[in-house]
């Protein structure tokens, strides 16, 4: 019998296609349809055995991420326990490494992912033996976007985020990059701020709604959300030029009414080639498509040089879902 000590598990970050946001819910969230798509940007979490819960954080803005109860992965682990309630070994404690490589507070579901990577590593670490789809009910309750990061690839959120499909396209893979701002934004203050830019009937790009000009933002305030036919039918295609053009995403005039030296960022890439450009969820990071590895390298380099984010990564997706990283033989 091997005795499992410690499970490692990467997770990626998220990007949003689309993010059609509804009306505010009677429970304070927004009813959604959004285009998940994981992209090669990666966060480790190790579930090992302990006397009691708790999580130590490194790497890229670890000192932002709370390390009590409040952490999302230790919310995780208390979630999975209680799902779990079978398997003695759910009853002693879990220590969760996480070594960060996702910004925090970035739009990139970065505490989500870390979460995600947790429930993976606990199930396996337990022998909990949950199912994907028992998986991701539990994830459903940590928060919207965690569910998505257990299945990685590109699909279609409802809900909040959480009620999923695989998108049937064909494995193109497209190659982004990201820039990472100075400075953070909340997503519940995001989404406020777009609540309240509504109420005053506004988009909070300074247009008035009908002024045109301004792609893929028009003023949702009162309808539900519908998926964009030629984001879905431009993943089916292929096309990246096509994709750029159909990115979309309703928070992001409020979080350039928020973070307004975001335009800046956009209007570089967009100068530079890209063929799309879009705040990636609540902000502040932004996100460029390019045609090809080479561009996506050039991209990178000419944004870094034109001062206008602290720093750049490239990536690639869809990549899957969080996955047990096999220890070494
Ligand atoms: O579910 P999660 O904890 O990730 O959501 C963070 C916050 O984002 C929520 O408290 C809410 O303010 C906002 N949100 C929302 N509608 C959604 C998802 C998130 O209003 N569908």
């Amino acid at each position: 019998m091997t005795i499992v000590t410690g499970v490692t598990v990467r997770v990626p970050a998220k990007l949003n296609l689309q993010l059609a946001v509804g009306p505010p819910r009677a429970d304070g969230y927004h009813d959604l349809v959004t285009v998940f798509h994981a992209v090669s940007l990666f966060d480790e979490v190790t579930a090992e055995p302990a006397r009691r819960d708790a999580v130590t954080v490194s790497g890229e803005g670890a000192d932002r991420v709370p390390a009590g109860r409040d952490n999302l992965a230790l919310r995780a682990v208390a979630a999975l326990r209680r799902a779990a309630a079978g398997p003695a070994s759910a009853a002693t404690g879990v220590h969760i490494t996480i070594v960060k490589r996702i910004p925090v507070a970035a739009g990139l579901a970065g505490g989500s992912a870390d979460a995600a990577a947790a429930l993976v590593a606990c199930n396996e670490l337990w022998g909990g033996g949950l199912s994907q789809p028992q998986l991701l009910e539990v994830a459903a309750r940590v928060g919207s976007d965690v569910g998505f990061a257990l299945l990685g690839g590109t699909a279609v959120g409802r809900g909040r985020g959480e009620r999923l499909t695989p998108a049937l396209a064909p494995a193109t893979q497209y190659h982004w990059v990201l820039a990472f701002a100075d400075g953070q934004l909340s997503t519940p203050e995001v989404y406020a701020a777009l609540d309240r830019l509504r109420a005053r009937g506004e988009r909070g790009d300074g247009q008035s709604p009908r002024a045109g000009g301004h792609r893929g933002v028009p003023p949702r305030g009162l309808a539900q959300p519908v998926l964009d036919a030629a984001l879905m039918s431009a993943l089916r295609s292929g096309e990246a030029a096509m994709v750029g053009r159909a990115l979309s995403n309703d928070l992001q005039p409020a979080a350039l009414s928020l973070f307004p030296a975001l335009r800046k960022t956009l209007a570089a890439g967009l100068e530079l080639g890209a063929l799309g450009a879009l705040v990636s969820g609540s902000g502040p990071t932004c996100v460029f498509l390019a045609a090809s590895p080479d561009r996506a390298l050039d991209l990178a380099v000419s944004l870094s040089g034109a001062g206008v984010c602290r720093s750049v990564a490239r990536v690639a997706g869809p990549v899957p879902g969080a996955a047990v990283i096999p220890p070494p033989k």
